[in-house]
């Protein structure tokens, strides 16, 4: 990692050099200008992390070095330093866009403080640039994103597959991105300019289910008020994605079995027999082997479709994914809430790197979307985040604690509660509520060991 560029103005030859000694102690890559015109011409040649600049120059005043500093490059940041310790001067300074302001005599811990911190954003604002060109170029698949090998070894088969007309099976659970892939394989296709058509096979009953499917005549059931064209139709010459395969009914597996082997097919309450060229893309969580060994699921079905079969590992088990998918999202949800937040604070990714995600990628995105929307810095905070991620982590961390044998009921239950608090960090409703308790029982328990 390079050494932070910082430029320091002060036209006192003792306070500069006095600094400049004490900062190259902290690695920090200094320059020094005596004069507001050499730190312009300075600043014309060279791109500086970090200005700290005295307020009151011989030649230029404080707030036009600021503006021009700013007009360079609005991401140097600067610290103002004056003997003036007026608020206002503060105030004007700031709104030439300081980002910092110090009195004389400077304190060197405070500004080292300052500095650590202004240096700390800035990587995180320059890994965010990077990571954009990144999320430009490879690691975005058709808007699936992942740079573990896993999700690369995916993109690769589906650059491979796609072109195929062969039936592909999703295996992943919720919120993985089954349906992002089966997009993805659609329009890696020569299928592409043709229909991608969805349905969700788990929430509809097999009746509607198999008009949805196949369409129906007018008058085939009661409300059939006219001809209606089905999914395999809308999808000729394109693909059908069937999400949840694996709660079909026998019936119904049956008639889409019958396609599947000859393309052909009839509206429910039709005669006419309809041809169709679909390509059939089905995703599932269950463990469809272990359905047919159970007879629920047809095995002739199964072979039909899990000609390619996908696994998608969930989002636990590929982490190295979770920090890119986090920025994705963070820059999809600041664009579209309009705010220009500009990371995320390192202690805030390490919870989301810790958390454990049942609800995979969909989770992560909500979540962060919601982070967008009550962040009131421009980087994201813990708080920003549900209390869960971090009850949970902490959990996730602690070991187990242990009651040895013997322990009286009561010990036992100190220990509980103590536990419990530390885990909630002092909270003690959400401790209550993890106990099952009220807020008020645990006041009472505290006053009752106090008095013992
Ligand atoms: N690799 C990824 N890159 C970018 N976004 C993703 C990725 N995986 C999932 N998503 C996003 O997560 C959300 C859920 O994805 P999708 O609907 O494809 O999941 P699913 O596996 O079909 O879920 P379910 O089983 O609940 O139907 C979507 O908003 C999708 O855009
Ligand atoms: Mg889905």
């Amino acid at each position: 990692m390079r050494k932070p560029r910082l430029l320091l103005i002060d036209d006192d030859v003792n306070t500069v050099n006095g600094l400049k000694t004490l900062l190259s102690r902290s690695d920090y890559d200094t320059s020094c200008a005596l004069t507001g015109r050499d730190a312009l011409k300075m600043i014309e040649r060279i791109h500086f992390d970090i200005v700290i600049t005295d307020m009151k120059l011989p030649d230029i005043g404080g707030f036009t070095i600021i503006e021009e500093i700013k007009r360079k490059d609005a991401n140097t940041s600067v610290v103002m330093i004056t003997a003036y310790s007026s608020i206002q001067t503060a105030i004007d300074a700031m709104k030439k866009g300081a980002d910092h302001y110090l009195t004389k005599p400077v304190n060197i811990d405070e500004l080292e403080l300052i500095l650590g911190r202004i240096w700390e954003k800035q990587l995180l604002i320059l890994q965010n640039r990077e990571l954009k060109q990144k999320l430009d170029e490879k690691y975005n698949f058709h808007g699936l994103i992942g740079d573990t090998t896993e999700m690369q070894q995916i993109f690769k088969t589906i650059s491979e597959i796609a072109p195929t007309t062969a039936t592909v099976l999703i295996y992943g659970a919720t919120g993985t991105g089954k349906e992002l892939i089966a997009n993805a394989i659609h329009h890696n296709s020569d299928r592409k300019e043709k229909s991608f058509v969805a349905l969700h096979c788990a929430s509809l009953s097999e009746g509607v289910l198999e008009s949805e499917l196949f369409g129906h005549e007018k008058g085939a059931f009661t409300g059939a008020m006219s001809q209606r064209r089905g999914r395999f139709e809308l999808a000729d010459g394109g693909s059908l994605f069937l999400d949840e395969i694996g709660e079909l009914s026998s019936h119904v597996q049956i008639k889409l079995l019958r396609v599947l082997e000859t393309g052909c097919f009839e509206r429910v309450g039709g005669e006419n027999s309809l041809n169709t060229d679909v390509r059939i893309i089905a995703a599932t969580n269950k463990d469809l082997e272990k359905e047919v060994e159970k007879g629920t699921f047809r095995e002739d079905l199964y072979y039909r479709l899990n000609v390619i079969n996908l696994l998608i590992p969930p989002l636990k088990e590929r982490r190295d994914d979770i920090a890119l998918l986090a920025d994705c999202f963070l820059i999809k949800y600041s664009k579209k809430n309009k705010k220009n937040i500009k990371g995320f604070l390192p202690q805030t990714m390490r919870l989301l790197n810790s958390y454990d995600w049942p609800g995979n990628v969909r989770e992560l995105e909500n979540i962060v979307e919601r982070a967008v929307v009550m962040a009131k810095k421009d980087l994201i905070e813990p708080d920003n985040l549900p209390s869960k991620i971090s009850l949970s982590v902490k959990q996730a961390n602690r070991d187990v604690f242990s009651i040895p044998f013997g322990t009286s009921l009561r010990d036992a239950e100190r220990k509980i509660i103590t536990e419990t608090l530390q885990a909630t960090n002092g909270s003690k409703s959400k401790a209550a509520k993890i106990l099952g308790i009220s807020t008020r029982k645990i006041e009472y328990k505290h006053k009752e060991w106090s008095k013992a």
